[in-house]
């Protein structure tokens, strides 16, 4: 029995590249009745970045919204918002004081966030620990991730390895599960598709916003009659990552054929998105327009939650004479 356990920050709206990239992968792996997943939604992470309480709860509804569409069985996984569990809080105080501020100094996503963001606070700083904290507080074995979190999860190795030095196996030290198969998700620019660079498609919008933001992606400027490169084209890679190969094949036909215009190939990927995801864009919807539904599911997974983390943390406070 292996305990997997992830997490999405609830700092936006879910979109093709999380799903394809985070979620989906996630869910799979909670599908193997060897494993025992905790999913969860990061929420006191966003409030690095976002200070609205009423959007913070917005994004993490959606959030909820999407694992839930995607086929999350919630009776299989403790699936929870990080919020709930407040003893999180309580550990990433203790791990605070465990890490080396040049530790955290060196961090990739601390250095990126803090050139590009008006509001460097102490919680981008230490987010990181807080990360540690979610890993640790339920002995995770296994946390599966993006290649851009590797470094939070070798910090989070160090730290556990820092406590169980002077408190010995007081920790569960995690691996990452790194899938490097899962290609970055490339969005309506051609930049990796990210929140962040308001480049990404939801595929939850309703129908005329989503055709229209597959209508933005950016693609040559060749004539209807040219062939034109696939392999140079945004639309034909997002496309490609939505179907068989044998369907990959026919559109790389058209494109090199000529007389098949980028207009054609968006409707076509627009078409795919809705009748690839119809089931999850009706139970998206449902979990949405109920949030009482979303809030009970997340109720039931922090209860879960805490039958894990209260007896780690009070093993923790034993250690540290805080009983
Ligand atoms: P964003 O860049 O949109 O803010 P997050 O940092 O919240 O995304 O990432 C949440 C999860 O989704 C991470 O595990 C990350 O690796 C994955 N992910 C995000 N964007 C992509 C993408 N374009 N392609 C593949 N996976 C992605
Ligand atoms: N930092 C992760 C991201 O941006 C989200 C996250 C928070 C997380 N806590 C976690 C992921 C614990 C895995 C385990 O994607």
């Amino acid at each position: 029995m292996a305990r997997v356990l992830t997490g999405t920050q609830s700092s936006g709206r879910q979109h093709l590249g999380n799903i394809l990239g985070a979620i989906k992968p996630a869910i799979e792996l909670s599908k193997d009745p060897s494993n025992e997943s905790f999913l969860f939604i990061a929420d006191l992470h966003a409030l690095t970045t976002i200070k609205d309480g009423k959007l913070i709860a917005e994004n993490t509804h959606a959030t909820a919204s999407a694992w839930l569409a995607m086929g999350l069985d919630t009776d299989k996984t403790v699936f929870y918002r990080q919020s709930d569990v407040t003893e999180v809080c309580e550990l990433s105080w203790i791990l605070n004081c465990f890490t080396p501020y040049p530790m955290l100094e060196n961090a990739h996503s601390f250095k990126d966030k803090s050139a590009n963001l008006a509001d460097v606070n102490a919680g981008l700083f230490t987010y990181p620990v807080l990360m540690a904290s979610d890993i640790l507080l339920y002995d995770a074995q296994i946390v599966p991730v993006g290649k851009d979190q590797k470094q939070h999860i070798e910090m989070t190795r160090d730290i556990a390895g820092a406590f169980n030095h002077r408190f010995p196996d007081t920790f569960v030290i995690p691996d990452a599960r790194i899938q490097e198969s899962i290609m970055t998700i490339p969005g309506t620019d051609g930049r990796k598709m990210s929140k962040s660079y308001n480049n990404y498609i939801d595929i939850f919008l309703p129908d005329k916003e989503l055709r229209k933001k597959v209508m933005s992606i950016i693609t040559g400027s060749q004539s209807l009659e040219e062939p034109k490169d696939p392999d140079t084209c945004n639309v034909f890679k997002i496309y490609s990552l939505l179907v068989s190969e044998e369907e990959t094949l026919a559109l790389r036909n058209l494109y090199l054929g000529g007389n098949f215009g980028f207009g054609t190939a968006k409707q076509m990927l627009f078409d795919k998105i809705l009748s690839l995801f119809a089931v999850e864009r009706e139970v998206f919807n449902h979990y949405f327009e109920h949030p009482e539904l979303v809030d009970a599911e997340l109720k039931k997974g922090a209860e879960k939650a805490k039958k894990v983390a209260q007896p780690i943390l009070t093993k923790v406070r034993k250690c540290l004479g805080l009983n």
